[in-house]
């Protein structure tokens, strides 16, 4: 096992400690102990300003084990979970190999600490790995050894981007990253993605987005419209569509509350055996995009 204790505020030397960084914020707000002083500075600071926080975390780790299931039970045997964050609750390959053992998960973030303890856990896990490196930078995502190894891109494959695009400003085009993903995939493939919303408490989120300008990642939200055209490459989305975090597909009534809490949308998109199918043809656990909602 290569995992090093991060209980201390001693990260591996080329670790920025005096910055926080989206992946330690996120882990203190699920109650992780993989972040530093000034990570839980940042999130206290976000959790006085919106102590929803925590429930956008809760929500948006649901929602990804939520989606990991539904692939698995519709035949998806390999995963790229992109902006991966530090391993927690209900890790991806925890999920999928649970149902199939062999099911392969690449992980990919661009925080040294989050690489490390995946690789940590992994450890000799064959099926999986994580990888240091740029989710905007497809081509080397894509094209990386680790990735090539285990993926096998002629076969059908879940794309995860659960609350990593709200990380992507506009001029490293998010739409030009999912576009190239999907372009990469084989029909009957998926992508899920998760993207923080100012919707419903605009204020608030104008000074969230103020602290983590002083992190190491800007925070760039966007409309239901605008996550919803990020989808645009791919043609269907599975049912509901682009909804609240907590309100795809819950697996109880109760663990949806009040939607608007859960602070991001969410969509699992797919791509069609062919992409001019259409009608009754199509799967019956997929429905045409809705119409934009002009939030
Ligand atoms: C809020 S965490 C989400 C973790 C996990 N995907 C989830 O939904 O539970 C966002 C992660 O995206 C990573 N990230 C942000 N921008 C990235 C980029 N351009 N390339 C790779 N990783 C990135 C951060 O380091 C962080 O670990």
């Amino acid at each position: 096992m290569r995992e090093r204790n991060h209980n201390t505020d001693q990260g591996p030397s080329e670790v920025d400690t005096t910055r926080a960084s989206a992946a330690r914020i996120y882990d203190y707000l699920l109650g992780g102990s993989h972040n530093f002083a000034v990570d839980r500075e940042a999130a206290e600071a976000v959790l006085a300003v919106l102590p929803e926080a925590c429930t956008f975390a809760r929500q948006n780790r649901a929602f990804l084990r939520r989606v990991v299931q539904y692939g698995i039970e519709h035949g998806i045997r390999q995963f790229l979970d992109l902006g991966s964050g530090l391993p927690t609750v209900g890790n991806v390959h925890e999920t999928a190999q649970a149902r199939v053992p062999d099911a392969r998960v690449v992980y990919v973030d661009n925080e040294p600490v989050a690489v490390e303890h995946s690789l940590g856990i992994l450890g000799d896990n064959p099926y999986a790995t994580c990888i240091h490196a740029d989710i905007t930078d497809t081509q080397s995502v894509l094209t990386h050894p680790e990735t090539l190894r285990l993926l096998d891109f002629t076969q059908p494959l879940m794309v995860l981007m659960c609350a990593v695009l709200h990380f992507v400003p506009d001029d490293r085009q998010p739409d030009r990253v999912v576009r190239e993903y999907a372009d990469a995939l084989a029909p009957d493939s998926y992508l899920a993605l998760t993207h923080a919303t100012p919707t419903d408490y605009p204020e608030q989120m104008a000074e969230v987005v103020a602290i983590y300008e002083q992190t190491q990642n800007s925070a760039h939200l966007r409309t239901r419209a605008q996550i919803t055209g990020l989808l645009a490459p791919l043609p269907l989305f599975v049912y509901p569509g682009v909804v609240y975090t907590s309100e795809w597909q819950p697996e109880h009534p109760a663990e949806v509350g009040d939607p608007a809490r859960s602070l991001a949308f969410g969509a699992l998109a797919y791509l069609p055996l062919t992409r001019a199918h259409s009608g009754p043809a199509l799967p019956e656990h997929c429905r045409q995009a809705p119409g934009m909602d002009p939030m």
